[in-house]
């Protein structure tokens, strides 16, 4: 049996092809980032998501067919961890060929360290693959991360993805707890229904979701780490995301050893991303209980009271009402400690976005809101190499204002 990691359904289709015709993998298992079986009808048992537990050392091969693994991050090892514990000691354990050249965070040393040298490589698709013999088992996969959490708290999750049906359902209802009054306020684009909200309770789902909320975050979390590790503040750093879901971004940043981020707050309406993070505090207590806070408020209602080193916003300012936006991101920017950095990640308006698009940014005006605090550089969402900002056009990327010490 092999097992084979892509991004989605597509992704795999066009894999399966490309390796079909070498005849050496035969019913594979496939794992997708969201758990798409669509073009696999024949493996439905078979498919799974990112999150699947894996029965440890039973593949002979496992192929992660992804396009962006920044090794040098703990979320990165804790997947590869994950897929290389299902393989037989000796297997083969399959990983596209970093372009080191181009993605400056790849973190090449890291896999090495994981997985020792590559034993071989072989071209699939038109592209290149390292191939890493699966170490002997030593112990079970350790490395800190909300990935390793995701995996291990698989049952929890799916009764916490109850929890959020019920909360659903009160939020429906008259009396209802006072705490969900936050969840009413006028204000968000984000309201019920939400298809994120309103999603069945069945564990697919939940798993399929989970997947998403990680898949969105994980390549950033190198990026911010090394972010945040640059800034010449001497002393421990408070993180603040605006809008950062279930938090894991911060919650990463802390759990890691390498980063100097110790305290982050997630200001973020939505309490229900919350209850999805009650498992991951069990589980990281001692490092992330009061040092990771779950703020649920607007963040155009938020004082942005508490001093920040470091202020990332990820696809959530585009919510925020344009009419409270300023004033909000002027609160923010004077909350940021001289020498601090505020990141925002926003995509361009554009037609290929089509929930969204009534509200998305125009360049100019992302960019106008943010000249405001100083002159910000643009470093690629894809690639994560800087990028001359009239090279930038519609496309996704960081931008990054550095505060004056
Ligand atoms: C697309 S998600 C992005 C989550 C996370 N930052 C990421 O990159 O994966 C947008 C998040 O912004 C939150 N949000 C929307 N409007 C908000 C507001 N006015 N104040 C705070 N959070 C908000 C939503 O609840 C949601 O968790």
């Amino acid at each position: 049996m092999q097992i084979i990691f892509a991004k989605n359904a597509a992704a795999i289709a066009s894999f399966t092809r490309a390796i079909e015709g070498g005849g050496s993998f035969t019913k594979p298992r496939f794992l997708s980032q969201d758990g798409e079986q669509g073009p696999f009808p024949e493996n439905a048992g078979r498919a799974a998501h990112l999150l699947t537990p894996l029965p440890s050392r039973t593949a002979t091969a496992a192929i992660i067919h992804h396009s962006l693994l920044l090794f040098s991050s703990k979320w990165s090892r804790a997947l590869v961890e994950h897929v290389a514990d299902s393989v037989v000691e000796g297997g083969l354990v399959i990983l596209p060929e970093p372009r080191t050249s181009m993605i400056p965070l790849i973190g090449m040393e890291d896999l090495v360290e994981m997985l020792d040298s590559p034993v071989d490589s072989m071209e699939i698709d038109s592209r290149n693959y390292l191939c890493f013999a699966a170490p002997p088992r030593t112990t079970t996969p350790s490395t800190p991360s909300t990935l390793r959490w995701s995996i291990d708290y698989q049952d929890q999750l799916k009764s916490d993805e109850m929890d959020r049906a019920e909360l659903i359902r009160r939020f429906d209802t008259d009396p209802r707890p006072a705490f969900l009054d936050v969840l009413l306020a006028e204000g968000s684009r984000i309201q019920p229904p939400d298809p994120t909200l309103h999603a069945p309770v069945d564990a697919a789902r939940a798993g399929e979701l989970f997947t998403y909320f990680h898949a969105a975050v994980a390549p950033k979390i190198a990026f911010v780490r090394q972010l945040a590790n640059s800034l010449d503040i001497d002393r421990e750093l408070h993180h603040v995301d605006i809008g950062g879901g279930m938090g894991n971004l911060g919650a990463e940043l802390i759990i890691d050893d390498d980063c100097r981020v110790a305290t982050s707050l997630n200001v973020e309406f939505d309490a229900a991303r919350l209850i999805m993070g009650r498992s991951l505090l069990d589980m990281y207590e001692s490092r992330l209980a009061g040092n990771w806070v779950f703020q649920p408020a607007f963040a155009q209602d938020h004082g942005f009271h508490d001093r920040a080193d470091l202020i990332t916003s990820f696809s959530a300012l585009l919510y925020v009402p344009r009419s409270e936006l300023v004033a909000c991101l002027d609160r923010a920017w004077a909350s940021l400690n001289p020498g601090g950095m505020l990141v925002i990640y926003e995509h361009i308006k554009h037609p290929r976005f089509v929930r969204d698009h009534g509200w998305m940014f125009e360049k100019d005006e992302l960019e106008t809101l943010m000249r405001r605090f100083g002159d910000f550089s643009c470093i690629s969402g894809s690639s994560l190499a800087p990028m001359a900002n009239d090279a930038v056009a519609e496309k996704s990327v960081y931008r990054v204002l550095r505060k004056s010490s």
